[in-house]
């Protein structure tokens, strides 16, 4: 059975829901900090709204995308 944080989020580099989770856990706590170190959201950018929606489910104020 797949874990729904084994899901990807991001296709374009393979990066799962537990990857951006623990990232944020470790104090990368913007869009920015997570797609350069994970290299999400620099791709297509179909994920970006993706990589928002986790931010905000653990309670960081949504970034601002430059
Ligand atoms: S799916 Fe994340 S950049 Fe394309």
């Amino acid at each position: 059975m797949t874990d729904i944080l084994d899901e990807i989020i991001c296709d374009c580099s393979g990066t799962t829901k537990a990857k951006i989770n623990q990232l944020i856990d470790d104090g990368k706590d913007s869009f920015e900090k997570i797609a350069s170190a994970t290299g999400a959201g620099t791709g297509c950018g179909s994920c970006d709204v993706l990589i928002m929606d986790i931010l905000a489910e653990k309670s960081i104020e949504a970034p601002i995308k430059n």
